[in-house]
């Protein structure tokens, strides 16, 4: 597997894995305008044999500023349990690391995202309508999140929530 940056020429081919992977297309559309919005700040694809089995996205969040969105992420579906996601994942937050951004917020299932650090109560004190047990965050540098204020993902996710 390689793990590698999304070009433009990989834009036709990293749709189809998404809506593979969801069975529908609004993923892949979220995906065209956070890119569309110049909010695809960290956007990786996986290669298996020279071909795209997986892709994720990171977008920065309105609020609170310094942080970061993880969605979606999507792997082929004959491709799955095989570590792709994960792969991903923690590239893809390496890289936020790097580039110092202060902390991620994704919205999925526990049990999947505490593997790579995420938790409820990190998400836990910020006004957001996806409040809740399946909001979680992780600090990328330590004592990021206050706790405190408004949660706000890239516009593209307005949408989505309604
Ligand atoms: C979620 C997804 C990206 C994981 O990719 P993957 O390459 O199969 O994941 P990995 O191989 O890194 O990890 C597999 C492990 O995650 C677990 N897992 C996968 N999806 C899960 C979920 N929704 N909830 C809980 N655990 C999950 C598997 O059971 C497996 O567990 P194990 O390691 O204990 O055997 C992939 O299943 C997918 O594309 N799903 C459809 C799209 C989706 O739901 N995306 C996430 C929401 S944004």
């Amino acid at each position: 597997m390689r793990l590698r940056h999304e070009t433009e020429a990989d834009h036709d081919t990293v749709r189809r894995v998404i809506e593979a992977a969801f069975g529908r297309e609004d993923e892949a559309h979220l995906v065209d305008r956070l890119r569309a919005e110049g909010d695809a700040a960290i956007s990786l694809v996986a290669e298996v044999d020279g071909r795209i089995a997986g892709h994720v996205m990171f977008s920065p969040m309105r609020s609170p500023a310094g942080a970061l969105g993880l969605a979606p992420v999507s792997v082929r579906p004959d491709l799955h349990g095989n570590g792709i996601g994960g792969a991903l994942i923690r590239e893809g937050l390496e890289e936020a690391r790097k580039r110092g951004f202060t902390a991620c917020f994704v919205l999925g299932d526990p049990p999947y995202y505490t593997r790579f650090g995420f938790t409820p109560e990190r998400a836990r004190g910020y006004a957001t309508p996806f409040a809740g047990p399946f909001l979680m965050a992780l600090d990328l540098t330590p004592g990021a999140l206050s706790g405190e204020g408004e949660l706000a993902y890239a516009r593209a996710f307005d949408d989505l929530a309604e």
